[in-house]
């Protein structure tokens, strides 16, 4: 057994579909960006059809990266897959990728149809599809809880019509490896036209078997993988693309595949998406958590430093850890920071990249080194964050053992400034009581965290705040070197978020997975 295998990441599809994690085309695009440089074969970037953010979303970066094959999803629907086709007709390499569900767990409960019904939506779908772009993708979604015999008639329509990716899905994350390897090889037996197509496995984690059965799925003849960085997803997540990749790396000889991924790449990206989504990674996440490389026990500390090989199956290097260490200080200046910012992916326009450098002058006063992920945040926090309604202009806050916590606060509402003063049981519950008495918001924060950026007491503060207001979740992330200013920053940007989700409000109300395709839908 030996090839390549494709990775087709969907973090800004599937993963765009973690409850909070709603990105703004320019996210998206940055993002977009970096899944490029990483190097991943095909990138899924939305749902055309779900709502117009989403398809100002594909369509930016259909026109604007190159590289990857850029690939929209459609229901079997006729309107969607014109609508994905019209988004995505610009890409240099354009994919559509067709579902619906082939599980009678779905043909009788969501889509009420039934079994010759769905080989007709098949059947159309994929050919309006093929008529307009000569990639096609079709998934059976649900396809590990499905007839096996039934999903082989489906796989075989999708092909008769012109599909040149099958993807299975085990969309509810309840396959176990030897039934999923199983599965993908019954496919390939009793379907022996699939060999002119790819097949592709798509894993969720919600029993934590995504990445084995992903791997599973491979090792019976699977070439694509679909994946989302930092495993984020739908409900308990999809296979992580660091966890697969670096399984076929580290274990090549044994499992005999490569991937063209620069791996190397892979720490930083997971950051990027981390900052942008607002999920944080927790610490002993394989690959890319803070402590996945650490040594703690002293037998390991002492075996580490005699032999890295003792204790460390990969390095931290290999996957872009602790390569870059202080960059830039107080007395770098705009060349610095261009050069910089150059090799860490990033080129930014004169507007942006000055107002980067004001914020990057403020940050280094009050710290003495800054690193990659500082400057990460800082991009993140001065750039990527969805168009400000309200911004923080100003904070101070009254606070200690013998005193009812207070804060004043300053904020501006596009050319008016507002000033508010408040008070709480704490500094953080002083500030957000203030901020939304100011702005009128009626949002619960259902969860608060808080995290350092780097190492150092001088550390900036990296503050998630997850609001809701109605059916709208959103989570606000904010980061600075004092983290009552970083707090304030992760409850306006999520106000922020809460009024953008208002405003691009998909046609669907519940999450992609269950709502396409369902109801009314095929
Ligand atoms: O999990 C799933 O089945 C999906 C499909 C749309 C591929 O995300
Ligand atoms: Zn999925």
């Amino acid at each position: 057994m030996s090839g390549r295998v494709l990775i087709f990441d969907t973090t800004l599809r599937d993963g765009e579909q973690s409850p909070g994690a709603s990105m703004n085309r320019e996210e998206k695009l940055r993002l977009a960006h970096k899944f490029a440089s990483l190097g991943v074969d095909i990138i899924e970037v939305g749902f055309p059809a779900a709502s117009p953010g989403d398809f100002e979303a594909v369509q930016a970066i259909a026109r604007e990266v190159r590289g990857p094959v850029i690939c929209g999803l459609a229901r079997t629907r006729p309107e969607d897959i014109r609508t994905a086709w019209e988004a995505l007709k610009d890409a240099e390499k354009a994919r559509i990728h067709v579902f619906i569900a082939t599980s009678d767990i779905h043909l009788q409960y969501k889509l009420r149809i039934s079994r010759e019904e769905v080989l007709k939506e098949i059947e159309t779908g994929v050919s309006l599809a093929r008529s307009l772009c000569d990639d096609v993708q079709f998934s059976a979604e649900d396809a590990s809880r499905s007839d096996p015999d039934f999903l082989c008639q489906a796989v075989r329509m999708a092909l008769k019509h012109g599909a040149t990716t099958i993807n299975i899905p085990d969309t509810v994350g309840y396959a176990l490896p030897h039934e999923f390897e199983a599965l993908i090889t019954k496919i390939r037996q009793d379907v022996p036209e699939v060999a002119k197509a790819v097949m592709s496995v798509h894993c969720h984690d919600d029993l934590g078997m995504a990445v084995a059965n992903s791997l599973a799925g491979i090792r019976a003849g699977a070439r694509q993988a679909e994946v989302c960085m930092n495993g984020i997803g739908e409900r308990a997540g999809n296979a992580a693309l660091e966890e697969l990749v670096m399984a076929l790396a580290t274990r090549e000889k044994e499992l005999g595949f490569t991937t063209g991924l620069k791996r190397n790449e892979l720490y930083p990206t997971s950051r990027l998406v981390s900052m942008v989504t607002g999920i944080l990674v927790q610490p002993n996440k394989a690959i890319v958590g803070a402590n996945a490389f650490a040594h703690e026990s002293g037998i390991h500390v002492d075996g580490v430093l005699k032999q890295p090989l003792t204790y460390e199956i990969m390095t931290p290097a290999e996957v872009g850890l602790g390569q870059n260490n202080l960059v830039l200080g107080k007395h770098s200046g705009r060349a610095g920071l261009k050069s910089r910012l150059k090799d860490m992916g990033y080129d930014l326009n004169p507007e942006d990249f000055e107002r980067l450098f004001m914020a990057f002058k403020a940050l280094a006063d009050k710290k003495k080194e800054v690193f990659d992920e500082d400057l990460e945040a800082l991009i993140a926090d001065e750039i990527l964050r969805i168009p400000l309604r309200w911004k923080l202009e100003y904070l101070n806050i009254v606070s200690g053992t013998v005193t009812v916590p207070t804060a004043t606060v300053r904020i501006r509402e596009g050319e008016k400034l507002l000033t508010g003063f408040g008070s709480g049981n704490g500094p953080v519950d002083a500030v957000y009581n203030t901020l939304a008495e100011m702005t009128g918001s009626q949002a619960k924060l259902l969860r608060f965290g808080i995290a350092s950026v780097t190492g150092g007491v001088d550390a900036q503060g990296e503050v998630t705040a997850r609001l809701q207001e109605g059916e709208f979740i959103a989570l606000g992330k904010g980061a600075d070197s004092d983290i009552l200013v970083a707090s304030a920053k992760a409850y306006l940007n999520g106000l922020n978020r809460l009024e953008y989700l208002k405003e691009h409000a998909p046609k669907t109300k519940n999450g992609m997975c269950s709502s396409a395709g369902g109801g009314d839908a095929a």
